[in-house]
């Protein structure tokens, strides 16, 4: 990880779960990193933590709504000012609501597509383009995906059959994006990272308190689920192979569970 040190990564979704592990993992490893999300303030108190503020890394909150084009053209506005650079373009942030295919709703589905799809296509596009600014050739862009990019749910969790579609179409972007760049003759790294059930936030922001609270009751293997820090372990596997290894594609599972 020594290339990186000093080195600026942006990772969405920066708030909670995964994308805090990563930021914790990143500026252990002396990077200095922007992470965004609606609540800026959460990103703020994690930056406090002990380990994190004696960490040899910094890391930066930007309070950004990635539904919102305008607002993520601000927080490129404010990178490039700021670091005038991008290393690492880390596009975490995504969710699901519940909502079958049978009975979702238009404004859930859209939102979906903004966060999961638009939004990292946007920050993908500008993050290259700030690393093109910089003649940074050994750039990296890391997705994460999920196992549902790779298959569909089970038939009793129809709530997250749209949130696989978003997620298949990460997989078909990550390998068109890697396509883009070396028609170019560029060394930017594509890499798409596709976890099985992780504890996080997720399951709340799906269902709710309580509906969350039974869906890991009726579903056993969210006790056993990974951790944050093992896809932040990922991460840092992609990153510390050496510039002529492109890391196309991860899949990080549970022992435990079907799925
Ligand atoms: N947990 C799992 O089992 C699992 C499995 C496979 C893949 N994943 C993927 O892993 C990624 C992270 O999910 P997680 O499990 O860590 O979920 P999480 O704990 O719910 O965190 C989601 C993050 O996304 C941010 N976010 C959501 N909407 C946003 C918006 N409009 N603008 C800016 N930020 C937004 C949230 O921040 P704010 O609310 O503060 O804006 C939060 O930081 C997602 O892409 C998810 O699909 C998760």
């Amino acid at each position: 990880m020594e290339r990186w040190q000093g080195r600026v990564a942006l990772v969405t979704g920066a708030s909670a779960g995964i994308g805090a592990g990563i930021c914790r993992t990143l500026v252990k490893h002396g990077m200095v990193v922007v992470g965004c999300a609606r609540s800026a303030h959460r990103i703020e108190a994690l930056a406090q933590e002990d380990d994190v503020k004696s960490a040899p890394g910094k890391l930066h909150a930007i309070k950004c709504d990635l539904t919102k084009e305008s607002e993520i053209q601000h927080m490129f506005e404010e990178i490039r000012e700021k670091f005038g650079r991008i290393d690492v373009c880390i596009n975490n942030a995504g969710f699901s609501y519940s909502c079958p295919l049978l009975t979702g709703e238009m404004s859930q589905w859209r939102e979906m597509l903004e966060v999961n799809i638009l939004a990292l296509c946007m920050c993908t596009r500008e993050a290259v383009k700030l690393m093109q600014e910089n003649d940074i050739d050994d750039g990296q862009i890391i997705q994460i995906s999920s196992i549902g990019g790779h298959r569909l749910v089970p038939a009793s969790m129809a709530a997250f059959n749209f949130y696989c579609g978003t997620k298949f179409m990460v997989q078909t972007l990550t390998e068109g994006l890697r396509r883009e760049l070396r028609s170019l003759k560029s060394h930017i790294r594509v890499t798409a990272v596709g976890p099985g059930m992780v504890k996080t936030e997720f399951a709340k922001r799906a269902f709710g308190e309580e509906a969350a609270r039974k869906f890991s009751e009726d579903y056993p293997p969210i006790n056993t689920a990974l951790q944050p820090e093992d896809i932040a372990n990922a991460v840092t596997y992609v990153l510390s192979t050496p510039p002529h290894v492109d890391v196309n594609d991860i899949i990080i599972r549970p022992v435990e569970g079907e799925f």
